[in-house]
């Protein structure tokens, strides 16, 4: 009898510290520590980030192993987030799973964190059917992609600016709430009204995406209206969020609906943290029915960085005997 594949994942790109395990290809396990320390600087701290991940990793994995009811010596490989992310956080995660992977005698599997984002879609039953189309919207990327085979992506369109979390961050920013704003915009966006504001939404080409526009225009508009009256935020958060959100959906589900046009694909998944956007999964609801899309959106716990997606990607590369020597280095900005 073929005996079973134990993939052990580890993300530690940004500010997660987050071991899982898949068995083929079902997710056993995945532990997330969020680091809280970075709250009260209004963003993550590399430096921090970096100690944070160390004083963490051991017990995450620790914890990983065990929810999943495995030993050590039960895995088959070891995966971890290359890149892209902070450097030092990065270098966390790649030496402690070098270090298990030389211990234990395993094969090492490098990851790519947006190629893992996109396999998140994988994790959750019933799995999209390939090709798909994944946008994928984090605090750092945001892209289009065609995915062909697990292995297989193509970036058909990406920002050429801030990132969609980082507009959502440095919106909440502006608007005096605490990091990471983008969950906090969503809540209040729900109490208000999307059509009370007007932000405009940038021309780009293509499958470009562009958000500092809609960034520099929020800066505008509240210093205008704060010399007016400064208590304005104040008494319009809810439909100042509203509005932003209304724009920021709008602008990446523009680009969608030209995506799936243009490729003919209507497999439709969305990845990343903004994934996890209550607004934008509502509207993607609305426009699969109007456009007769099948959608997958992947469960919270999944849309911000985890390493459940880590270990999944790995199992495909470890069937793929895509493995990566101990001398690999993470990097900060890698490609694909
Ligand atoms: O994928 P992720 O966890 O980390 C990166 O790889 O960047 O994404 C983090 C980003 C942050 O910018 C955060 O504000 C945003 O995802 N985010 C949200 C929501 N939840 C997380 N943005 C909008 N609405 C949300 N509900
Ligand atoms: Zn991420």
């Amino acid at each position: 009898m073929k005996s079973s594949v134990y993939i052990l994942g580890i993300e530690s790109s940004c500010d997660e510290t987050s071991a899982a395990v898949c068995c083929d290809g079902k997710i056993l396990s995945n532990i997330i520590a969020s680091q809280e320390i970075h709250q009260q600087y209004g963003g993550v701290v590399p430096e921090l980030a970096s100690r944070a991940h160390l004083q963490k990793i051991v017990q995450v994995v620790d914890a990983a192993l065990k929810k999943a009811g495995i030993q050590k010596s039960q895995l088959s490989a070891v995966s971890f987030t290359q890149s892209p992310g902070l450097i030092g956080a990065l270098l966390v995660g790649s030496g402690f799973a070098k270090s298990l992977a030389l211990s234990l005698n395993l094969p090492l599997i490098e990851v790519h964190h947006m190629q893992a984002h996109v396999l998140s879609n994988l994790i959750e039953e019933p799995a999209p059917r390939f090709p798909f189309l994944c946008l994928t919207v984090s605090g750092g990327h945001t892209q289009i992609v065609r995915c062909t085979s697990p292995l297989s992506m193509e970036v058909l369109g990406e920002t050429v600016d801030d990132a969609a979390g980082e507009a959502y961050d440095k919106t909440a920013k502006m608007l005096g709430l605490p990091y990471p704003g983008g969950p906090l915009i969503d809540a209040y966006a729900e109490q208000g009204d999307p059509k009370r504001f007007h932000f405009p939404e940038p021309q780009m080409p293509g499958l470009s995406f562009s958000f500092s526009g809609v960034k520099t225009s929020m800066l505008y508009f509240l210093q205008k209206h704060r010399q007016e009256d400064p208590a304005f935020v104040d008494t319009h958060l809810n439909d100042i969020c509203a509005s932003f959100q209304h724009t920021m959906i709008s602008i990446l589900l523009q680009k969608l609906k030209k995506a799936s046009i243009e490729t003919g694909i209507r497999e439709i998944c969305i990845a990343g943290g903004v994934a996890a956007n209550k607004g934008l999964r509502k509207e993607l609801s609305a426009m699969a029915k109007r456009f007769q899309w099948t959608i997958h959106i992947p469960s919270l716990e999944y849309c911000t960085d985890n390493a459940a997606m880590i270990a999944m990607i790995g199992y495909h590369k470890f069937i793929e005997k895509q493995f990566s020597p101990l001398t690999v280095t993470a990097t900060a900005r890698g490609g694909w």
